[in-house]
């Protein structure tokens, strides 16, 4: 009963896959980033601005830390969340990591109408997609598994990661968890 955990860009569909694919496990979700907001009744943007980044990154590996000592659960992480060794570490000792990736473009498209992101507010969106994704790319490459969602609906993207999880030998489908 390891946990799924889904890491990955901003803008790679983290969230929105997370929902269906916990539904088609019919296991609970955990999405750190609103569990952080539900925990501080504050949007993420509002915590980088008043508070910081480092404190929102205390915030982040709390919650990671607390959500990891859990089983059974889909986990959807922030971008940055796998960047940190102690969370990556986490995660991968009570998970499996599945990394959703898309093309700049793609992301580019998915979040240029969006406020939400404080790390993407700086002037050329596309050159500072291109750079943090650059620097993120070894991180993220630590997953076992990895899913394109660029042209895909989110349903397909969840029934790629449903697949690829169902053929392995070491995972059980909820059979036995509850
Ligand atoms: C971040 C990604 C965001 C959120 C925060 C920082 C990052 O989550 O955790 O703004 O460092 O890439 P999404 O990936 O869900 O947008």
């Amino acid at each position: 009963d390891k946990n799924i955990v889904l890491i990955g860009f901003m803008g790679t569909g983290k969230s929105t896959v997370g929902k269906i694919l916990a539904r088609k496990m019919d296991r609970p979700l955990w999405d750190i980033d609103q569990a952080i907001e539900d925990q501080q009744k504050k949007r993420i943007s509002e915590i980088f601005e008043n508070e910081g980044e480092t404190y929102f990154r205390n915030l982040e590996k709390q919650m990671i830390l607390d959500v990891s000592s859990h089983r059974g659960q889909v986990i959807t992480t922030g971008g940055g969340a796998v960047v940190d060794p102690e969370n990556l570490k986490a995660l991968q000792s009570s998970g499996i990591l599945v990394a959703l990736d898309a093309t700049a473009e793609t992301i580019y498209q998915r979040v240029k109408g969006t406020r939400h992101r404080p790390l993407l507010k700086s002037g050329d969106l596309m050159a500072e997609i291109k750079r943090l994704l650059e620097s993120r790319k070894p991180f993220y490459e630590k997953a076992e598994l990895t899913v394109s969602s660029s042209g895909k609906s989110a349903a397909k993207v969840a029934d790629e990661i449903y697949e690829a999880l169902e053929s392995r030998e070491d995972f059980e489908f909820g059979k036995d968890w509850f």
